[in-house]
């Protein structure tokens, strides 16, 4: 008699799913994070060879794909806030043919769980022919991407299976935050908090959510086990968030979602809200919080059902799920969890196959 099971099902250990393992490894990753980029003062550091490349650079150039590409949305505004530097986010398919202008001195930094992504390589060949420099950050060492580069940043997520992404783009925005600090330190700038210590919290934060899967089950359970279709809203880095939430709905539960900036809704998509619509919206910012009630107002008024998730420090209103605080700088990395715990069971609700929907591939190596 021969047991029957494969490699996989022991890596996937007793989780029913890669995305939910990979889910809740993410404090794990950060706390690997922290410790792969600090010495033992506790300071942040990076090899000398990421520093030379970023010291030289006067615009950052980010390019990627899907997920990644969500990430270094969010990487922007931790850059340009912290570093001071003005940093551009290009999708790899369309910069490859569109080359904007560039600047004086550009650094094209490439993000990639995979490091294969043959869009992304394909903008790297045509910006190295140009003699630019480039950093790549990825999840593994050796890849194609990391090979090609001047330099790599490692992700230092472990191996990530499931073809919806989420510990590389947890991942990916604390090693930009990582390296925005390193700038601004470099460039005598003032740092706003400590940001090791600062990510530390994230870690404990991420675990708590993720002990408390069931609410989020419930809220799936909700606004979104039914519906053809959803809104994500909020404004500035929950702007970004509400994409991810949104590409990760699409991907894995095949609702029709849209991440939408707030006060853009009423410019036309706004049409779109009936009786019943579930529009989730993502209340972080505490500068924006009274502009997204705002909209959140609006959509009700044509009949939507809206939830609020926000955070501590913004003042908030009854009914809504209230996550604990975090610097609002840092606070994509915890606003995403719930929304792919929602995305996660809805897809599971829906009866689809979580860790392998239809039509996607974990790396797309061809154009
Ligand atoms: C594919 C995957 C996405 C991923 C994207 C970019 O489309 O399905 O989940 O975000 O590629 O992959 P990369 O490995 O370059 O981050």
């Amino acid at each position: 008699y021969t047991a029957e099971i494969d490699a996989s099902d022991i890596e996937k250990g007793t989780y029913a799913h890669y995305m939910l393992k990979e889910m809740d490894e993410q404090p794990a990753v950060i706390r690997n994070i922290i410790q792969h980029y600090q010495n033992d003062a506790g300071d942040i550091e990076l090899t000398e060879g990421v520093r030379s490349l970023v010291s030289e650079a006067d615009r950052i150039y980010i390019v990627a794909c899907g997920t990644s590409y969500n990430a270094g949305l969010v990487g922007k505004d931790i850059l340009e806030r912290i570093a001071g530097i003005p940093t551009e986010v290009h999708v790899s398919s369309e910069f490859g043919y569109n080359m904007p202008l560039l600047s004086s001195r550009p650094l094209f930094v490439f993000l990639s769980q995979s490091g294969e992504t043959a869009d992304s390589r394909a903008v790297l060949v045509e910006v190295k022919k140009r003699g630019y420099k480039a950093l790549t950050m990825t999840n593994v060492p050796g890849s194609t991407l990391s090979r090609e580069a001047n330099e790599t940043m490692l992700l230092h997520a472990g191996p990530e299976i499931a073809v919806a992404s989420t510990k590389a783009y947890t991942a990916q925005i604390a090693v930009l935050a990582i390296l925005a600090y390193d700038i601004a330190r470099a460039n005598g700038k003032e740092l706003p908090f400590e940001l090791m210590p600062e990510l530390a919290r994230v870690a404990t934060i991420m675990d708590s959510i993720m002990s408390q899967k069931e609410l989020f089950e419930d809220l799936s359970d909700r606004y979104l086990k039914t519906t053809p279709n959803t809104f994500f809203i909020g404004r500035g880095l929950d702007a970004s968030v509400c994409l991810e939430g949104a590409l990760k709905v699409k991907e894995i539960s095949y609702i029709q979602a849209e991440g939408y900036p707030g006060g853009e809704l009423k410019h036309g998509s706004i049409a779109l809200i009936e009786d019943g619509t579930p529009v989730i919206a993502l209340i972080s910012q505490p500068k924006t919080n009274l502009n997204i009630r705002g909209n959140v107002k609006e959509v009700v008024a044509r009949g939507a059902n809206a939830c609020i998730i926000s955070m501590q420090g913004v003042e908030h209103e009854n009914d809504e799920f209230i996550l604990p605080h975090v610097e609002p700088i840092l606070a994509p990395l915890i606003t995403v969890l719930p929304v792919q715990l929602m995305a996660y069971y809805a897809a599971l609700a829906r009866g689809c196959d979580v860790d392998k929907p239809r039509n996607l591939a974990k790396s797309v190596t061809v154009e």
